[in-house]
């Protein structure tokens, strides 16, 4: 039996109902063909509770990342109280239907402790992120594909020399911060690939070339001090409307320094808002098929991407619909399935992508 029969033979039994879709292979197989993964966050409880979109995600994805079930406030609430079962669930949902996991995120100033101001000083606060990071990454040793260790630290407009962001890691820690999470995360699990994952670097913009310069000067600092890092993640929040400013040239520089780095690219959460856009539907599903059929060709011309992830999978669930509404109410329409399961422009946008991408090893 081949890999892929296996793969259907065990989704039949856990998902007796079908769909027409499913005459077609999954985003997964496609992007298995290009030596890649695919993937979406998944929302909790939403991947225990409706059938439909946990058989969506074992059909379509290859890699699962968790929403928000283990950023630092979801996952120890209270010192030294840890909230595992969300994330447990989407584990053992990986290993039941052949998918790699990633985590995210070990240490980002939003979501963090809610008892983060009670800590008193720099010893306490160390002492704070090595049992998390230990305690959190520990767990799940051996089976994350990836963890994205540090969120978020960059942020030029802070007028800091070295573009670090700051936050109270930043004023408890000083700037070593970012160095000492992923040593201590490379303690807790040496097999998983380290990441740096950041926003906002998409476009041929003075903000976002500065930003670009920025990171590229925290990752080489990085390596430079030999701190185990192997992977750059790129969120991908993309937008219709500001998409004008997207040049693959631009993107495909940038991903070509960090590749000579010796990292791994990967894009974490891609997404792509409809705010702009008119209501009327094929015409808004074309257009945001088409951003996200530009940015991967652009993106997967670099062999070091080896994984996409969109943060979300299907319509019914995504941050966009509160984060990025539209002005005339109407539903947004910005991931790959509509609200009722069913594949989109782009959804054949990702999939043509895939198709025409230059094959990577694994
Ligand atoms: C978002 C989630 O999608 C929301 O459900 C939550 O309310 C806020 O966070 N960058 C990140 C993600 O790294 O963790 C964020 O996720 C989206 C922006």
């Amino acid at each position: 039996m081949t890999r892929r029969t296996a793969l259907a033979g065990a989704l039949a039994a856990t998902f007796p109902a079908r769909n027409a879709d499913e005459e077609e292979p999954g985003l997964r197989e496609y992007a298995a063909r290009a030596g890649l993964l695919y993937g979406a966050a998944a929302a909790w409880p939403v991947l225990r509770d409706d059938e439909s979109y946990a058989r969506a995600f074992a059909q379509e994805c290859s890699i699962l990342v968790p929403e928000n079930v283990l950023k630092m406030g979801p996952v120890q609430p209270e010192p030294g109280a840890f909230r595992f079962e969300p994330a447990d669930f989407m584990a053992e949902f990986c290993r039941r239907h052949d998918m790699r996991m990633r985590g995210h995120t070990l240490l980002w100033h939003q979501q963090a402790w809610p008892w983060l101001k009670t800590i008193a000083d720099a010893q306490e606060a160390r002492k704070r992120l090595e049992e998390h990071i230990l305690t959190v990454a520990g767990r799940y040793r051996g089976s994350m594909h990836s963890w994205d260790v540090v969120n978020e630290a960059v942020h030029v407009p802070d007028g800091r020399q070295d573009g670090l962001r700051k936050t109270p890691f930043l004023e408890l820690l000083g700037s070593d911060y970012v160095e000492l999470a992923f040593r201590i995360a490379h303690d807790a699990d040496p097999q998983a690939k380290l990441t740096y994952n950041d926003y906002g670097l998409d476009y041929d913009t003075p903000g976002q070339e500065s930003k670009r310069q920025a990171v590229l000067r925290l990752l080489r600092h990085l390596k430079e001090r030999e701190v185990p890092i192997h992977a750059f993640g790129m969120q991908a929040h993309l937008d219709w409307a500001e998409f004008r400013h997207f040049n693959p040239e631009t993107l495909q520089r940038f991903f070509r320094e960090i590749a000579e780095l010796g990292l791994e690219i990967y894009i974490t959460e891609l997404d792509v808002s409809d705010r702009d856009l008119p209501d009327e539907i094929a015409q808004r599903d074309e257009a945001i098929a088409k951003v996200y059929h530009t940015y991967l060709t652009a993106a997967l011309a670099e062999r070091a991407v080896k994984a996409v992830l969109t943060w979300g999978l299907t319509d019914r669930y995504t941050w966009l619909a509160t984060r990025r509404q539209r002005p005339s109410g109407t539903p947004v329409r910005v991931l790959p399935l509509d609200r009722d399961y069913r594949r989109k422009p782009a959804w054949q946008a990702i999939r043509d992508a895939f198709r025409t991408a230059p094959a990577r090893d694994g």
